[in-house]
């Protein structure tokens, strides 16, 4: 395999650059060619054949570095397979809901048991996985991925911002699922990589 790819990944806590490395490695394993790196640190992606991007969720939706870097590259994302990966604390489904066109790799570590969109809160609604697929493109409405994978993450408060740490314990009170803790599975990480090498790199 002579593609090369670039993983990059924007993050506060550690969590989604600890993914977008267990992908590396999981690429090197498969003999592919690819660099991690901090989204801050690239510039120019026209060198990769291949994109997968990594952000933290904050509020239901990517982080505003990682919006930018997606408006930016929006032209180059059209022209070359391109996958995305959030880490969250929750992730819920809405019964009966699908993707027509795109599916939603889950961690299994979420445990999703699947309900009634009337009968969701607003919470609930905005972490469905086709409410975060409907974020993306609302970023980048022309730009299909090829895959878009959820992984549980951690929450570490004493690696966030005064700001943060005050908004994440507000919302540790409030929502049960939102804990403190390292909650990243290797394994998905590893399972989802897999499956999307036999679709990007082909
Ligand atoms: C500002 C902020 C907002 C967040 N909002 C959500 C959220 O809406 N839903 C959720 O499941 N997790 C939320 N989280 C938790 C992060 O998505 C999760 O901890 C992630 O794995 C952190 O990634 P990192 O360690 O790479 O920074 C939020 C965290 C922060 C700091």
């Amino acid at each position: 395999m002579n593609k090369k790819i670039l993983i990059t990944y924007d993050t506060e806590s550690g969590s989604t650059r600890e993914v977008a490395e267990i992908i590396g490695e999981e690429m090197d394993k498969l003999k592919a060619e690819s660099d991690v790196r901090n989204i801050v640190d690239v510039d120019n992606i026209s060198e990769y054949d291949t994109i997968i991007i990594g952000s933290p969720n904050w509020y239901g939706k990517p982080t505003p570095k990682i919006k930018k870097f997606l408006k930016k590259h929006n032209q180059e994302l059209m022209q070359k397979p391109f996958a995305f990966f959030f880490t969250c604390m929750c992730l819920t489904k809405i019964e009966g809901e699908n993707s027509p066109d795109l599916s939603v790799f889950q961690d299994p570590q979420f445990n999703i048991i699947p309900k009634l969109k009337n009968e969701m809160n607003m919470w609930e609604k905005s972490h469905a996985g086709s409410f975060y697929i409907k974020q993306l493109s609302k970023i980048i409405p022309d730009v299909k991925p090829v895959s878009v994978a959820v992984f549980k993450g951690g929450l570490d408060f004493s690696r966030l911002s005064f700001f943060h740490k005050i908004v994440m314990k507000l919302i540790t009170l409030m929502i049960k699922e939102v804990q403190s803790g390292e909650y990243l599975n290797p394994d998905a990480v590893r399972e989802w990589t897999e499956k999307l090498c036999v679709d990007l790199l082909k």
